[in-house]
């Protein structure tokens, strides 16, 4: 176990519970997509962690495509502005597209993302997320497969940083209050 030294507060989602529940979602995605030709795309870099261990986890072969967007910077809140920082390198029009992100919280890089991707004419497009902060919302989304639902607290760990930091902590945590100036 990684030291969490005094800036975590708490685990909030442990290693164990993270993996049983992305097994539970890939049973889902197994049973949804059988015999179809799926892509999956992860939204880089928080969501590196669930889009390696969620692939593993799917018995259905898919493809695996990345796309770079940013919205918060290095502060806490979301800016609401998405850049694309890099951009798919396939063409999803006609294909089943699902789209993997660590978190939803206010909504808007996903809703940014599904306009997008929607215009390129994908067969069929989808959101599987692990983490969503349904008081956070600020835009309605319809998403197909949660991980869980948690409080609007600062949360990093397994993809999800702090100013880039944290991401390689296996379980998600809260974020001690004083480090953000909470
Ligand atoms: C985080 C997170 C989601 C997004 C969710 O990404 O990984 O992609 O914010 O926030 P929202 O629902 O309020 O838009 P971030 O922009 O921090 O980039 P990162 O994945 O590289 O950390
Ligand atoms: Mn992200
Ligand atoms: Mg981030």
């Amino acid at each position: 176990e990684k030291d969490m030294g005094t800036d975590l507060e708490k685990v909030l989602i442990s290693k164990e519970e993270i993996d049983a529940k992305l097994a539970e979602l890939a049973a889902e995605i197994d049973k949804d997509y059988a015999g179809k030709d799926l892509l999956i795309v992860g939204v880089l870099k928080g969501a590196v962690m669930v889009m390696a261990d969620l692939a593993r986890a799917l018995s259905t072969p898919v493809t695996m495509d990345w796309m770079a967007v940013s919205s918060y910077g290095a502060g806490t809140k979301s800016s609401g502005v998405v850049r694309i920082l890099k951009d798919l390198d396939t063409d999803i029009a006609g294909k089943h597209v699902l789209i993997v992100e660590d978190i939803i919280d206010s909504g808007l890089t996903l809703s940014w993302l599904l306009s997008n991707l929607t215009s390129r004419g994908p067969a069929s497009l989808r959101v599987c997320t692990l983490l969503r902060k349904p008081e956070a919302a600020k835009v309605a989304i319809d998403v197909t497969y949660v991980g869980f639902d948690i409080p609007n607290e600062f949360v990093v760990g397994y993809g999800l940083d702090y100013a880039e930091k944290y991401r390689n902590l296996p379980f998600v945590g809260t974020l001690a209050p004083h480090v953000y100036g909470g």
